[in-house]
């Protein structure tokens, strides 16, 4: 097993999904736990303008445990979209290392699902049709393939739109044959870029507890961008702050709340207030600076 130790931006015990052991204690006080992700000592920077390389992300540690849900939280322009870039293997490592599973992240891996905030169907195939898209690249029988597809559509609530297009659906009705498409490969890790900001306030809501729902069945790895803090609490088992560009990590957050969780019912929960303002508190400084 490939083992980390609990730092500032590693994984705190007690985190994940229920059922999953994502930490055992070994010795005295250190915990240890399977790496999904390791990021360490990253910094990025891209041309600018003038031609001359300008800082996106600075000294970025981040240990991701298996099975845990991590969300990224910080002002537009911070480098979160290539934070993400960089673990998903499409942009290449300047400075520091990024490791998946212990391999240097690569483009095309079929371990890894994408989400984001515009789905990306194919017009000319069916609900069906795009639902199956991922297994069949990935060379999923076709009985098996129907077979998962339709429970996943069911699953979405899209059971009586299995044979319309693209075109004829809501952005809500599309966002959710993405998640299908996306979950239907059951993926290691699951790259989520602001995929709800799309949607009207109440789909977004019903969407996130649907991913949720599914989330919990499967073991993946998440790694969500966002810029809705209800739903990086909602969703994760810890928040990852960042600071104004250049992006460094400025504050993990551990949601200390029960799972299963609804993200609908969270503005009961005390905890969620909590963290809640403590996040937007240290998010505020980042974005009006
Ligand atoms: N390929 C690129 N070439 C040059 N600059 C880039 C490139 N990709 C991103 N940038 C710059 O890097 C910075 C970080 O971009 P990034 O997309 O990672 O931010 P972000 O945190 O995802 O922002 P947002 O919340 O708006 O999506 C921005 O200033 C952006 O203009
Ligand atoms: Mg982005």
């Amino acid at each position: 097993m490939s083992g980390g130790t609990v730092n500032g931006a590693g994984p705190t015990p007690g985190g994940g999904a229920p059922g999953r052991a994502v930490g055992s204690v070994t010795g005295a006080s250190a915990w240890t736990f399977d790496v999904a992700i390791s990021v360490q000592k990253l910094s990025h920077a891209f041309a600018g303008a003038d031609g001359r390389a300008a800082p996106v992300l600075r000294n970025i540690d981040l240990e991701v445990a298996k099975g845990e849900f991590i969300a990224i939280v910080g002002p537009s322009g911070c480098g979160k979209t290539t934070l993400m870039n960089l673990v998903a293997g499409l942009e290449p490592v300047q400075n520091g290392t990024v490791t998946v599973d212990g391999h240097t992240p690569r483009v095309g891996d079929r371990n890894v699902g994408y989400l984001f905030a515009r789905d990306a169907l194919l017009p000319w195939r069916t609900v069906l049709g795009n639902a199956e898209l991922a297994m069949e690249i990935g060379g999923v029988d076709k009985a098996e393939r129907k077979q998962r597809a339709m429970s996943l559509i069911a699953d979405v609530g899209l059971e009586h739109s299995t044979h319309a297009y693209p075109a004829q659906l809501s952005q809500g009705m599309r966002q959710r044959v993405a998640i299908a498409r996306t979950l239907a490969t059951t993926p290691d890790l699951l790259m989520l870029d602001e995929p709800f900001s799309a949607l009207d306030a109440q789909t977004k809501l019903l969407l996130q507890d649907t991913f949720a729902r599914l989330w919990a069945h499967l073991s993946s790895t998440v790694m969500l961008i966002t810029h809705d803090l209800s739903e990086a609490i909602g969703l994760a088992d810890r928040v990852v702050l960042m600071s104004a560009r250049p992006g460094k990590i400025k504050r993990v957050f551990t949601v200390e709340l029960p799972r299963p969780r609804s993200i609908i019912d969270l503005p009961s929960e005390p905890a969620y207030h909590r963290i809640s303002e403590e996040l937007w508190h240290e998010l505020r400084e980042e974005v009006t600076r």
